[in-house]
């Protein structure tokens, strides 16, 4: 069973979703773990060349030539190891109520029709049956009543994942950090209960 781990932590050590990886590093013990940074390995955005070359390639089924094949390496080597995996962690901070630009910019990268996504007659239906996601995140607010609506971070995670056909998506979520700065601790801490309980059933 092997394990990705996809993260962007900008804020380094003092980041809040990292507590909740470290701690799924620490007591996930010798599984088959995969780390892509996101910091080091900044996925490809579609412009005019990458964006025709997919088109052309997986929406109008033809060959293409060696120069567009090379303008989708970069989406193909992340979509390739996304598949490979049975279980994709992702850490994310929330950034202005959604995922950072990087992380979205991964989503878009991997997202790929006829990989990990597929349409037939009908409708859209995911490619990557039987896989399981988990989203480790931290926010400064709490998105619940009126402010639910505000939150497209961790449901557009979910979205995403579920698009592509994972079948068990669940999260741990710090939310607060900033509106409750007193309470950072146990906020950190029921999280990390609930990804225990995730790790307990997952390995
Ligand atoms: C650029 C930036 C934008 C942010 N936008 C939001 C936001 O829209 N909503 C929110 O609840 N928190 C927001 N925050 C707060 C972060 O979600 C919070 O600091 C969280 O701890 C970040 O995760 P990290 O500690 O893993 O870096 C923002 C933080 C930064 C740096």
């Amino acid at each position: 069973m092997k394990t990705l781990i996809v993260s962007y932590l900008p804020r380094g050590e003092r980041s809040h979703t990292k507590k909740l990886l470290d701690t799924f590093l620490a007591e996930t013990g010798d599984t088959h773990i995969e780390h892509l940074d996101l910091l080091e390995n900044l996925p490809d955005v579609f412009l005019p060349e990458n964006l025709g070359a997919y088109i052309k390639r997986s929406y109008l089924g033809e060959t293409l030539t060696p120069e567009e094949l090379r303008s989708m390496a970069c989406m193909d080597r992340l979509t390739a190891q996304l598949k490979s995996a049975d279980i994709v962690v992702l850490a994310t901070p929330m950034h202005n109520f959604s995922l950072p630009a990087v992380v979205k910019a991964y989503f878009d990268a991997v997202m790929l029709k006829g990989e990990t996504w597929e349409a037939g007659p009908s409708g859209y239906f995911g490619l990557m049956k039987g896989k399981k996601a988990l989203v480790l995140m931290a926010s400064g607010g709490i998105y619940e009543g009126q402010m639910a609506s505000w939150e497209h971070g961790m449901s557009l995670a979910r979205t995403e994942f579920s698009f592509m056909g994972f079948e068990d998506i669940r999260h741990a979520w710090i939310a607060g950090v900033n509106m409750m700065p007193d309470k950072v601790d146990q906020l950190v801490e029921k999280a990390r209960e609930d990804l225990r309980e995730i790790i307990r059933e997952w390995y």
